[in-house]
């Protein structure tokens, strides 16, 4: 793959960076700024090159069509702040649009076009859209690993038509995914957790071949749970889950990776409930498991300090009620501070479990936090993503 860090001549080059400022939004604020923080350093390094920028980014799913609550206005005006920097967002239809347009003076260095999903050729790949988009630039960089999964026009199609560089946070993502998948060391062990099994099953099958320990925290544990015979009250599990659960028990034991789940639990008869802590043989039938157990925290614990590589996906618990936090946060400040003193190498990626983070201040002392969700697990699951195929 080229990489932009390589590229030597920028000198008043038309960069198109395609970025994925897919952020939560509410009421025209941005709730969370984490990945419009990681492209930063990507346009600072551009604007240092004397480069000039088209950024392109998607945001929500308008599924073709323009929609006002998805524009990028409070995107645009973010940046501009972060940046001190005068940034135009171009609204003009991209199919009308020539290179001429899109900077009107030599003072102009930055420019966003709007939700690109507005465009139904968008999510089809569309060749004459990427021919017509790539028309616009003199090179292209992806700096969207988070949505480098879709086989989207701006992600893939593209760059048949332009030269094509991974973005400086794209190479380090992929670096540090390929050292929890390939360049180990060992013990390894994963923590998962969050709600659906089925979403994550081809994950959980994957990692069981190279893992020592995968551990199913969250709501995932509960099937694992009543797969085992035991009572989880009215708590949420995913139906007909047994066979995924059998397959993983099977594939864990052929590869003798071993399947850790909780042996107690802190459960309330209400989402809003306080907490209660109780063993597995405890559980009453008005009860909803809600997060991780005192016990099972500390054999977590144990775990995670006989690990030398670590990676989390899914809290392990209610964690927006925060009698339902402890799990998840008792997890995040052992993986950090094991991390802190180098004796770990940790990787922790999807939104949830990096909004625990963020509420604890501790994103800086993990060794990388992704912020890929569906990509994240795709490229886990070894599949091979279009945006990173269509780079190599
Ligand atoms: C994400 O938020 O994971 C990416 O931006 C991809 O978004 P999508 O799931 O709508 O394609």
């Amino acid at each position: 793959m080229k990489k932009l860090k390589d590229l030597e001549d920028l000198y008043q080059k038309i960069v198109l960076l395609r970025v994925d400022l897919n952020v939560p939004l509410k009421n025209g604020k941005v709730l969370d700024d984490t990945r419009i923080k990681k492209v930063i350093p990507t346009i600072l390094h551009l604007l240092n090159n004397n480069a000039k920028i088209v950024i392109i980014t998607h945001i929500g799913r308008p599924k073709g069509k323009k929609i006002d609550d998805l524009s990028l206005k409070p995107i645009c005006q973010y940046l501009k702040n972060e940046l001190s920097s005068e940034i135009r967002l171009i609204t003009k239809d991209v199919k009308n649009l020539n290179k001429e347009d899109l900077f009107q003076s030599s003072a102009e260095k930055i420019a966003l076009l709007e939700n690109i999903r507005f465009y139904p050729e968008e999510e089809s790949d569309d060749i004459e859209f990427a021919k017509k988009l790539a028309s616009l630039g003199d090179v292209y960089v992806n700096e969207a690993f988070s949505c480098s999964h879709r086989a989207h026009t701006s992600v893939s199609m593209i760059t048949r038509f332009i030269k094509s560089y991974g973005g400086l946070h794209l190479i380090n993502e992929i670096n540090a995914l390929n050292q929890i998948t390939h360049d180990i060391k060992r013990p390894i062990s994963c923590i998962i957790g969050g709600s659906k099994i089925s979403t994550k099953i081809d994950v959980i099958t994957n990692l069981a071949s190279k893992y020592n320990n995968i551990i199913i925290v969250g709501a995932m544990a509960n099937n694992f749970i009543k797969f085992n015979g035991h009572n989880i009250g009215k708590s949420f599990f995913e139906i007909n889950s047994d066979y995924i659960i059998k397959d993983i028990y099977d594939k864990a034991k052929i590869n003798q990776c071993k399947i850790f789940c909780p042996t107690d639990f802190s459960v309330g008869k209400s989402l809003k409930d306080t907490s209660k802590n109780k063993k597995i043989n405890e559980i009453e039938n008005d009860d909803l498991i809600l997060d991780i157990g005192l016990e099972t925290i500390a054999s977590v614990k144990n775990i995670i300090n006989n690990s030398k590589t670590i990676l989390w996906n899914g809290p392990a618990g209610y964690f927006e009620n925060e009698n339902f936090a402890i799990g998840s946060y008792e997890i995040a400040k052992e993986i950090s501070n094991k991390t802190n003193d180098n004796k770990l190498f940790s990787v922790i990626g999807g939104g949830d479990t990096v909004a625990v983070l963020n509420k604890l201040n501790l994103i800086s002392k993990i060794s990388f936090v992704s912020t890929a969700g569906g990509a994240f697990l795709e490229y886990l699951e070894g599949k091979k993503l279009p945006g990173i195929k269509s780079l190599n």
